[in-house]
């Protein structure tokens, strides 16, 4: 099962274990981890779901799509890091993924 690293906002560091197939998001809220509000559910319409992928990452991870991105655009924590967790599904190659939660908007 592949495992991720979260990175909490006050920057403590958790390694969970993710379920392939699960969204990140999924994995993280499955997790317990509150700060990451995932409002709509994974549907990409809310944007509470926002972290910042690790620079080692962002090539295994791909940028987002037009309608993640757009979205995207509404958060003042915006960076060249930043997905929606709930549009990034957990495979293996995902396996060692960290993100850090963003600041909340
Ligand atoms: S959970 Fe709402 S956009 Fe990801």
């Amino acid at each position: 099962m592949p495992k991720l690293t979260i990175v909490t906002r006050s920057g403590q560091e958790t390694t969970i274990d993710a379920q392939a197939g699960l969204s990140v998001m999924e994995a993280i809220r499955d997790a317990g981890f509150d700060e990451l509000l995932a409002l709509c559910g994974g549907c990409c319409s809310c944007a509470t779901c926002h972290v910042h992928v690790d620079a080692a990452w962002t090539d295994v991870v791909g940028g987002p799509d037009a309608d993640e991105s757009d979205l995207l655009e509404s958060s003042d924590h915006r960076t060249a890091a930043s997905r929606l967790s709930c549009q990034i599904e957990v495979t293996d190659k995902l396996d060692g993924l960290k993100v850090a939660i963003a600041p909340e908007d």
